[in-house]
């Protein structure tokens, strides 16, 4: 996977404490949270709501709120109190979203889209769901690309890592030839995507936020959230919102 060959590189950010290792300007970011909050950024699309707004501290979700806006999120997974329901994908399947905009407040993802929104760097959301239609518009940007694992509270996620693995592999072996790794995170995502690859499913029953989504009979999103491309959306940060351009 290791490879010189190509204008552009392919990184990845395992954590939002590298980030300022990484960042630079003139960049797609892939931002990636699949437990849960990237996963249900593509479900909500998938059901034709309109626009996402990232906010990351939960006085402005209640500011939101009181502006009369349906207003979503969690902490540590529990519903925050302020929210109309939660982050699982399956919360953003209702019809009743349909057209409208949601205000998403999560413990880590959009904390990592906040972090990432500013300079001129193109800023997209990535899941399992969507992943070759994420990674097609991102390779057609000609730019470099910086795959943004948001994690659990600045720690390695595998989930996260995993889906960077198999976006760095079909970015490679996609993109025409114009893109290339000496990014040692890219590669090593790349090896857990290998070892996982036949059973993305099975393979995720380690990582710790699937314990924690146990714990709190959140779980039901696990076969979902494992599912690759089954929706062509492209969510990206346009300003304040995020939207499909698909
Ligand atoms: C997050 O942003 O931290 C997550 O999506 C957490 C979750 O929804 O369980």
């Amino acid at each position: 996977m290791y490879s010189e060959k190509g204008k552009y590189s392919v990184e990845v950010c395992f954590s939002p404490l590298s980030w300022p290792l990484f960042e630079k300007d003139n960049t797609v970011v892939i931002i990636t949270d699949i437990f849960r909050a990237t996963t249900s950024i593509c479900a909500a699309f998938q059901n034709k709501v309109k626009s996402i707004i990232p906010v990351a501290d939960i006085e402005e979700s209640i500011a939101y709120k009181e502006k009369g806006y349906i207003v979503s999120g969690e902490r540590d997974g529990k519903k925050l109190e302020c929210a109309e329901f939660g982050n699982s994908p399956f919360n953003f399947m209702e019809p009743g979203l349909q057209n409208k905009t949601v205000v998403m407040n999560t413990t880590n993802g959009t904390q990592a889209i906040k972090m990432v929104q500013k300079g001129d760097n193109l800023v997209c959301m990535g899941a399992f769901s969507n992943r070759d239609a994420i990674c097609n518009w991102a390779t057609a940007q000609k730019r470099n690309i910086i795959i943004f694992c948001a994690g659990w509270k600045n720690r390695f996620s595998l989930e996260d890592s995993l889906f960077a693995g198999s976006a760095v592999d079909y970015i490679i072996k996609n993109g025409n030839g114009d893109f290339h790794t000496m990014c040692d995170s890219a590669i090593a995502s790349v090896d857990m995507w290998e070892e996982a690859k036949s059973n993305p499913r099975q393979y995720i029953e380690k990582a710790a936020h699937r314990h924690r989504l146990r714990k709190m009979g959140l779980d039901d999103i696990l076969d979902y959230s494992m599912q690759l491309n089954i929706n062509q959306c492209v969510p990206v940060l346009k300003g304040i919102e995020i939207v499909d351009i698909a």
